[in-house]
């Protein structure tokens, strides 16, 4: 009898450690997001937009790229905006938007974010930039890049087949 039921005890033992392991996951995952939205140099509002109002913010992102060209690099444009001006990404299946943003180290951007179709994510590491955009709404990140070089802009949720190729990349001049 004892033989028998000390296997059965550890199978339990095993599936709860697992719980728990998974339980500590996710919440030590929610609680980073957490310390890093809170991040005192990174202020995100929230507001709604609507369908009309997305196609406004659209033309918002062509007016910045025609005006800020500075150069074209493998066909894509270097869009290049006036340091501490507002500058706009509009997430779509599966691009940022065809053109490169190139930044100046230590200067403020407010950077609006929006979604063409669906939930993506920006996330760029190395500027701790780590945010998730709906369709009906957009984000205002205040942030000033910290450090200079060449980083990968990836989308941070799953949004279809081409989720891992949508990648863009952001230019920090030092
Ligand atoms: Cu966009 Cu994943």
């Amino acid at each position: 009898m004892e033989m028998s039921s000390v296997p059965e005890k550890k199978r339990v033992n095993a599936g709860l450690f697992i719980l728990i392991a998974a339980l500590a996951t996710v919440i030590v995952g929610s609680f980073a997001m957490e310390v890093i939205a809170r991040r005192p140099d990174i202020k995100v509002t929230k507001h709604r937009i609507t369908h009309a109002e997305r196609a406004g913010f659209k033309e918002k992102v062509d007016q910045m790229v025609a005006r800020y060209t500075v150069r074209r690099e493998g066909g894509l444009p270097i869009v290049h905006p006036p340091a501490g001006s507002d500058i706009y990404l509009l997430a779509r299946n599966y691009d940022w938007g065809k053109f490169t943003l190139e930044l100046e180290k230590g200067k403020p951007y407010r950077l609006h974010l929006a979604s063409m179709d669906m939930r993506h994510a920006i996330v760029v590491h190395e500027l701790k930039l780590m945010n998730r955009i709906r369709p009906n709404e957009f984000k205002i990140i205040e942030f000033t890049p910290e450090k200079a070089g060449r980083f990968k802009l990836i989308c941070g949720e799953w949004c279809g087949t081409g989720h891992s190729g949508m990648v863009g990349t952001i230019i920090v001049t030092g």
